[in-house]
């Protein structure tokens, strides 16, 4: 590996030591200076990085356990319910700047927004995790042909996500048995996909065998790409729970745990995003049509308020806790929810400004993607305000400079 491990699961992602080029012989080894063919050279560095990553995640479980584990412990303690969870500033609604939260909401009620506040975020991240255990798969299965131990990678990446999915089941269920009453879901719709999770559920599997048909390498370049913007989305909200101070102690480690794996993930999803291109055997098929409707899929148009808002709205109408609310309180509050909710998704959280936006940058930028394919992603991304705030930092060559 031309960098050192032990950067790779670091705060920043890992520097890839090799100058790609699409065309053989014109990449260079960085210390050396030797030209090296890039095929060789990705399938080299990515040999070295699995074999790093999966025995990380071997000893991470050997010391830690599950994440599964932790919920359970965390479901054991009473006291899980008298503290919050999350810090109260990540509702990009701004709920609880309204008379309504602020007079009318009880002690009580204020505290399972809280804690309804952490049902959403990780019901829609395991919404996106399980899209991922099924798209890993089809996004790496041309690896298995020139570099089996990505697959492996993989299959141990998905093994993980189960596990967190199912902690963060648990726990959502512990908050809808508590707050909800009845038999009435809490969970968000997905974040990218279909806005139905049933559909997806029918869906997704075709998807990843289309993907790779109509796009060839530009389908597992865009699958890490977007799969690495949106973990790295989420990283700095974990951060923050792990260091809340107010918060529940198992809570707390859900999330630590949670941002170990996902850092490793992150550092994946950037070395196939870049080296995918160069490392496969398939050719990128640059259609300017069906790329356009991958990334849209990815990262579907108004969806980021769109899940959200759905939510609370569920929460507000059908949750026993807040029944007692008169239904005029909850229409002005949601109003003011949805009005703040456009403006606050227009830029980053003040917790992802710097290391999202330069990550989001790096990954972009460095990704496999023809320079055109490149400036469309962009292109797409900025055409939805809740997205190009996650791509404001990425400067692209113009046409014909790079
Ligand atoms: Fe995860
Ligand atoms: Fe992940």
């Amino acid at each position: 590996m031309s960098q050192a491990a032990g950067d790779v699961f670091g705060q920043r992602f890992v520097t890839v030591g090799w100058r790609l080029d699409r065309s053989p012989g014109m990449a260079q080894d960085r210390v050396s200076g030797v030209p090296v063919n890039a095929t060789e050279s990705a399938l080299a560095e990515l040999r070295a990085y699995c074999d790093v990553a999966v025995r990380h995640s071997y000893d991470q479980y050997e010391k830690h356990g599950t994440l599964h584990e932790k919920a359970h412990i965390a479901f054991h303690d009473d006291a899980v319910w008298k503290q919050t969870w999350v810090p109260d500033e990540f509702d990009v609604t701004d709920a609880r700047l309204h008379p309504v939260f602020q007079e009318t909401f009880t002690d009580r009620q204020r505290l399972a927004w809280n804690h309804f506040m952490w049902a959403l975020d990780y019901s829609s991240i395991a919404q996106g995790e399980r899209q991922i255990i099924v798209l890993n798969n089809f996004a790496v299965q041309h690896y298995g042909r020139v570099l089996p131990s990505v697959v492996e990678l993989e299959r141990r990446e998905s093994f993980e996500e189960t596990d967190h999915i199912s902690a963060f089941a648990m726990v959502i269920e512990g908050v809808r048995q508590r707050y909800v009453g009845g038999t009435k879901p809490i969970w968000s719709v997905a974040a990218s996909g279909f806005g139905s999770n049933s559909v997806n559920t029918v869906v997704r599997q075709a998807i990843g065998r289309l993907g790779n048909f109509v796009m060839g390498s530009n389908f597992p370049t865009l699958f890490f790409l977007a799969r690495g913007m949106k973990t790295h989305g989420m990283k700095p909200f974990e951060n923050a729970i792990t260091r809340f101070e107010g918060g529940h102690k198992a809570i707390r480690m859900i999330s630590h745990l949670h941002r170990l794996d996902e850092s490793r993930h992150m550092a994946t999803s950037l070395y196939l995003a870049q080296l995918s291109a160069a490392a496969l055997d398939t050719m990128p098929k640059d259609n300017a049509f069906i790329f356009k409707q991958a990334v849209k899929a990815a990262f579907p148009p108004g969806r980021s308020s769109l899940y959200r808002l759905d939510y609370w709205k569920r929460v507000l109408d059908t949750a026993d806790v807040y029944a007692d609310v008169p239904q005029v309180e909850k229409d002005a509050l949601f109003a003011h929810m949805s009005e703040r909710i456009e403006a606050n998704l227009a830029s980053l959280h003040t917790v992802q400004t710097h290391v999202t936006r330069q990550a989001n940058k790096r990954i972009v930028e460095e990704c496999g993607l023809s320079p055109d394919m490149k400036r469309l992603f962009v292109e797409v991304m900025r055409q939805d305000p809740a997205y190009a705030a996650t791509v404001d930092a990425v400067v692209l060559p113009e046409v014909g400079e790079a």
